[in-house]
């Protein structure tokens, strides 16, 4: 591989990072964060570094994501970097630096779902959410993500709706399934 694309792979880790942490960073400037549930689940876990991932699972479960401004606090609790925080916080997809709507819709772009029509269900989503892929409605209701691959292609084209999974889907159905997301069920955390 040409030394370019070599370095560019090696850092693309890292620009994604950067990235993230400027999105929460610029959702964060819009909504500010109430600080005072940190200190007792930071409580919950001894000062040591291998306490990474259990803290932030908590952090992600209480807050529905890892505000960007508790990074440097998580890091200095557990003696680690804040790097090696946000590493982890963008390497697994259970986190999220930016906040995530109650709901997550996530539409299939898999070839089996493509074939039968599932490029018009994500545009109807779309449309209808008024977010593109990885956005988050206005009102926190919905996260609006894509996936490469549900793993249920017979039933194509699929969604999933807070993992329920919604198959053989027209444009008529995915407005359905969405209304009854309104109407019914419980919000995901
Ligand atoms: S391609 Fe959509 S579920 Fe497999």
């Amino acid at each position: 591989m040409p030394e370019a694309q070599v370095m560019t792979a090696t850092l693309e880790p890292a620009i994604q990072t950067v990235q993230a942490v400027r999105a929460a960073e610029a959702a964060e400037a819009v909504d500010a964060v109430d600080l005072s549930l940190l200190e007792p689940l930071l409580a919950m876990y001894p000062r040591q570094p291998d306490h990474v991932i259990p803290l932030l699972r908590t952090v992600q479960k209480h807050y529905g994501y890892i505000p960007a401004q508790m990074v440097g606090l998580i890091a200095a609790h557990l003696h680690v970097s804040r790097a090696k925080v946000l590493g982890v916080a963008t390497f697994y997809p259970q986190f999220s630096l930016t906040p995530q709507g109650r709901h997550k819709v996530c539409v299939c772009r898999g070839t089996a779902c493509h074939v039968r029509g599932g490029r018009q269900v994500l545009d109807t989503v779309r449309k209808q959410l008024g977010v593109k892929p990885g956005e988050t409605t206005a009102d926190h209701d919905f996260t609006l993500e894509t996936v490469a691959c549900v793993g249920a292609c017979a039933v194509g084209p699929v969604m999933t709706v807070d993992g329920e999974c919604y198959g053989k889907l027209d444009q008529s159905d995915a407005l359905e399934a969405l209304s009854h997301c309104r109407r019914e069920m419980p919000a995901a955390r």
